[in-house]
């Protein structure tokens, strides 16, 4: 991974060992270059049609001999000079793609097309004094390297989360052109790896951006509530180089509140102080406050503002805790899948209408599953009062004992939890889906808990398990037990079962009941079954609406029986693309499970799920 770090004298380990003590996050964890909050900064958008170069053998990046890094790679945009010159590609005369968005769904011969793409685009640039440049990209699945004008400036693995990287030095006044090779083909050591119920969208699926700032910046912050307070804020903010007794002021002024920090050596200055007017965020009140941050005079000043809204997460005993007060997760998962047209969902339209299904349900809470979505998403969820369990794709079956595939698994988390901890509807970070029982397994699991509880101690950890109904051991008759050893690292427990799909039938629920040994709250994490919209039967007819929604009778009575169960997030809010759904007439490369179509249209078991969370939000406000 090439990456530019900022001018910090140390390395990030030297220092960030040196300092974790004092902070609430350990320095040497946050990526090195990471600019958060660039949705108020000021860029310069380079979204639109980009010039697109499919190219299956990497003909623009190997030597076809060696399979080495050409040097004269599609990096270099070449153009022939001479009529002799032999040149075989051409940017200018390739078709376009348009970003954000994936390839997949703009052109039928690329649906199932998993390689590389070249994608190119041409801006005009005029350099500012005193000011940097960095280009911005809010995800390229999976694989991506960036090139601006000619020279490669840095590389990233992960399809999901941001990352950006210094330009100053290679951007020019004038004509300049950014050129991104992507490529999404899966990977054995790969996050995710092989197998996914999920399509394997490629490309440059959210905003690419120029992001300008000052010589020295507000690179990073975190503001929260204290938790187990209800008026004590805390929080840090890191400026881009490592310069003591900056003065840094933080200012809530619809509280007119106004405090100025010092930072230490290493650019970070940490502040508490507390208010007794601060109104929390909650479901039923989505308080955000716009929070000021400014440093620097004249040419070094920099000012950012965000909308954030404070409020604590904890457990205690079987109980999750929001605000103080027990409450319970009416939530249900969704896959970042744009509603209608299909393909990666990237605007502020698919979040409000996806989240607007969610709350039509009665959710206070939604599960973005399997890796972590779009910002849109999370702020979206901020201002609708919905509380959001974040996951990223250690899914499945991956290389445990793969030393680079845990790096890139901390990696993914930590980029993660570094652009969203100032959402505060993100109340759970989540290290991976049913991933096997192996000691393996467990190790690099609990390294992730680890990393995340060192980034963050704010939030809750979790994991979506699995009883493994073939698996005795984990049964003893009806009762289903719990006691993946993970349980004991996570905050709360997050479970999967299928009873009524692919284990049994629905009424077989009826006779089911959960024990756990670990004393903490459970999420029924998915449950669920398949139904084509507009398919009705008799319910002992696999895919009939009439199927799924008595199975939601039967899951629903017998989750109100789980003393222990706090929340529930079925499987899954609306159908979506996946390789593996095979069946012509029903799925055709869908997973149906949905209870609302991809073309918007709810199905019975929706209703049956707003009655229970209806009931459900009585008992836990009568009167309300
Ligand atoms: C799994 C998995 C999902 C999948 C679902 C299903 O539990 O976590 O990603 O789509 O089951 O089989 O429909």
């Amino acid at each position: 991974m090439l990456i530019n770090s900022l001018s910090t004298g140390m390395s990030p380990r030297v220092f960030g060992f040196l300092l974790s003590a004092l902070t609430t996050v350990s320095l040497a964890q946050l990526p090195a270059t990471l600019i958060t909050n660039v949705e108020h900064r000021a860029t310069i958008s380079l979204n639109g049609p980009w010039h697109a170069i499919v190219d299956p053998y990497d003909t623009g990046l190997k030597d076809y001999r060696s399979h080495l890094r050409s040097k004269d790679g599609f990096f270099q945009n070449a153009m022939p000079q001479t009529p002799q010159d032999l040149i075989e590609y051409n940017f200018d005369k390739s078709e376009t793609l348009n970003v954000p968005g994936d390839w997949n769904t703009q052109r039928p011969s690329l649906l199932f097309y998993e390689s590389t793409v070249w994608y190119e685009k041409s801006f005009s640039y005029h350099p500012k004094p005193h000011t940097r440049a960095f280009l911005h990209v809010g995800a390229a699945n999976y694989f991506s390297i960036v090139g601006v004008n000619g020279a490669v400036v840095c590389d990233h693995e992960g399809g999901f989360t941001t990352f950006n990287c210094e330009v100053t030095q290679q951007l020019r006044e004038g004509e300049n052109f950014v050129v991104i090779y992507v490529n999404n083909q899966r990977k054995p050591e790969g996050v995710p790896t092989l197998s996914t119920d999920w399509w394997n969208y490629g490309g440059l699926t959210r905003e690419v951006q120029l992001v300008e700032v000052p010589q020295r910046f507000i690179q990073d912050s975190f503001i929260h509530l204290m938790p187990g307070t209800r008026d004590q804020l805390a929080g840090w903010i890191k400026l881009s180089d490592a310069t003591a007794d900056q003065r840094v002021t933080v200012r809530i002024p619809e509280l007119a509140i106004e405090k100025t920090f010092n930072t230490d050596r290493t650019g970070l200055a940490e502040f508490s102080f507390s208010d007794k007017r601060l109104q929390l965020w909650s479901p039923d009140h989505p308080k955000l406050y716009r929070v000021e941050i400014e440093t620097g005079i004249n040419e070094l000043r920099d000012k950012v503002e965000d909308e954030i809204g404070f409020r604590s997460i904890e457990v205690h005993g079987h109980d999750i805790l929001l605000n103080g007060d027990p409450i319970f997760l009416r939530g249900v998962s969704i896959h970042e899948e744009a509603p209608y047209s299909s393909g990666r969902a990237n605007s502020e339209e698919d979040a409000k209408t996806l989240l607007g299904w969610a709350k039509e349900l009665g959710a206070n809470f939604v599960r973005l599953a399997h890796y972590p979505h779009n910002e849109h998403m999370l702020r979206m969820a901020d201002r609708l009062g919905l509380m959001v369990w974040s996951e990223i794709p250690v899914y499945w079956d991956i290389k445990w004992d793969n030393p680079s595939t845990l790096a890139n698994a901390q990696n993914q988390l930590t980029e993660n939890i570094t652009r969203d901890k100032n959402r505060a509807s993100i109340v759970i970070w989540s290290v991976g889906n049913e991933t096997p029982v192996t000691d393996a397994r467990t190790n690099f699991m609990r390294t992730l808990v680890k990393t995340a509880r060192g980034l963050d101690s704010t939030r809750l950890i979790s994991a979506a398990l699995q009883v493994q109904h073939t698996n005795a051991q984990h049964r003893d008759g009806t009762t289903r037990i719990i006691d993946d050893p993970l349980g004991a690292d996570l905050d709360v427990l997050g479970c999967n079962e299928y009873i009524g799909w692919y284990e049994g039938k629905p009424e077989d629920a009826d006779k089911a009941s959960w024990k756990s040994p670990y004393n903490k709250p459970l999420i029924m994490s998915e449950f669920g079954g398949s139904a084509r919209a507009g398919l009705h039967g008799n319910p002992d007819v696999r895919f009939t609406e009439e199927w799924q929604e008595d199975l939601y009778k039967h899951q629903t009575a017998m989750l109100d029986r789980i003393p222990f169960l706090r929340g529930t997030s079925p499987w899954i809010l609306m159908d979506f693309r996946s390789p593996r759904r095979l069946l012509p007439g029903i799925q055709d490369f869908y997973n149906r499970k949905g209870l609302v179509s991809d073309q918007g249209a709810k199905k019975k078991a929706f209703y049956i799920l707003k009655k229970w969370y209806e009931m459900k939000e009585m008992v836990e406000h009568p009167g309300h």
